[in-house]
């Protein structure tokens, strides 16, 4: 179940998925980048036509590391002795070998390519075999009434225990609402509304969550509402994404035991702000940190740090034989078994679920969110100053998604969002 090289039954399931691998703006601003997935080390590049290729990190020559190289046109051009390589792994150039009386032997030289894509502010990639599905176009990614920004995070962890909590609704009762009662008061035992039970629904991207919350006996918190299914909610989606409407949350597999976490975070805007979508390449991204460098602890001030310290503090690949799951388990246990049926899916020869291949189907795919028109019409301009007011008393900036929901947020983006937002001092 974690294991993410070719070959391996996951492996196997995984590479039938885009997989997100930088901020499209990033390569704008540093044209190479060293990437590495599902265990592959690969060398991503953005050629002079705006198009990425994505090739192996290591020169076929004599093993070079390419993120040395440099764009040339439209190819990579190793650092060491030249040689050039484009987006389909085809060498171009060898130029102390074309000098001499062969001509060189550039057509015998290949190396392996990916095929890329960009949406969202992202440039994905495919790893598996022809032909591929298409990069499903989930509707977030056309909403225009919130800030969008992209913010990168490695984690120290495997990715399956990542996505796990993508069903598991009881941890915002605890590690979320309660844990942040008392960490800004270790006496405070004023806990939020407590879940009675959970539920979960499939649907042809994934699972939604469901939970019923004991409202009449608890004061209101930020998690203390009963969602039923049927209404939308949280959503759990192939093959590791979380999607809650104010955050998409992507938990790409790096390596068996480390994740790369890439949060696409919508900040909802006033109803009466500038709107528009902001194109893919202008997407603003930063990197988030996972441990406060000045205390090298791990940072538990914010909603997605709070989850990162969680799903590491499990262990690099948690033991799941030393596990005790009980009712709060339905979704992991769940989650499990669709992902065990979709790898003999795979071995099958079958698509697994989610894939998405009718390019007519694949336009601003619907998601059953909960609230959707929160995000995609705005916030009327009273409640989102009263909102504010309220998370300023609190000091709990990062809660919702309406600063950030991840520590370390750029000064500059900050006020580039409260300037839109109409908020600026
Ligand atoms: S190792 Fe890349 S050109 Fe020689
Ligand atoms: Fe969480």
């Amino acid at each position: 179940m974690t294991e993410v090289g070719p070959g391996t039954p996951m492996g196997e399931l995984l590479r039938r998925y885009w997989h997100p691998v930088a901020p499209a703006m990033e390569l704008r601003e540093r044209r190479v980048k060293p990437v590495k997935l599902l265990g592959e080390d690969l060398l991503l590049f953005r050629k002079q036509d705006g198009g990425h290729g994505l090739i192996s990190r290591h020169c076929p020559h004599r093993r070079a590391d390419l993120a040395l190289g440099w764009v040339d046109g439209d190819a990579l051009r190793c650092a060491y002795h030249g040689w050039a390589f484009d987006a389909s792994g085809r060498c171009v150039s060898q130029p102390f070998e074309e000098a001499g009386p062969s001509g060189g032997f550039r057509d015998k030289v290949r190396t392996a390519s990916y095929p890329t894509a960009t949406l969202g502010g992202l440039v994905w990639a495919y790893l598996g075999p022809d032909p591929a599905p298409l990069l499903p176009d989930f509707e977030p990614f056309s909403w225009s009434h919130g800030f969008v920004e992209v913010i990168m995070t490695e984690l120290p962890c495997n990715w399956f225990q990542c996505h796990e909590n993508g069903v598991d609704p009881v941890h915002f009762e605890w590690l979320h609402s309660n844990g942040n009662v008392v960490r800004g008061n270790p006496d405070a035992r004023d806990y939020v509304a407590t879940h009675l039970d959970i539920e979960f629904l499939e649907f042809a991207y994934g699972f939604v969550n469901g939970r019923v919350v004991d409202t009449v006996n608890a004061p209101k918190g930020e998690y203390a509402r009963t969602s039923n299914v049927a209404d939308g909610g949280i959503l759990c989606l192939w093959p590791y994404t979380l999607v809650s409407g104010s955050t998409i949350e992507f938990r790409v597999p790096v390596d068996e035991r480390r994740t790369l976490n890439i949060t696409w975070q919508y900040s909802v805007l006033p109803d009466d702000a500038p709107t528009g979508e902001q194109g893919s390449d202008t997407v603003p991204y930063w990197y988030g940190p996972y441990t406060d460098p000045a205390t090298g602890d791990v940072i538990m001030s914010h909603t997605l740090n709070q989850d990162f310290a969680t799903w590491a503090g499990q262990g690099a690949v948690t033991d799941r034989t030393r596990e005790q799951l009980g009712r709060s388990d339905a979704g992991i246990t769940m989650l499990r078994r669709r992902y065990f049926e979709a790898m003999e899916q795979v071995a099958r020869g079958e698509d697994p679920p989610g894939t998405v291949r009718d390019p007519e189907a694949n336009v601003r795919i619907q998601l059953p969110i909960h609230s959707k028109s929160y995000y995609t019409e705005g916030m009327p301009r009273a409640v989102f100053e009263e909102k504010l007011a309220a998370r300023k008393r609190s000091g709990l900036f990062g809660i919702g998604g309406f600063h950030s929901v991840q520590a370390g947020r750029p000064e500059h983006l900050q006020a580039k969002y409260e300037e839109i937002a109409g908020i600026a001092e």
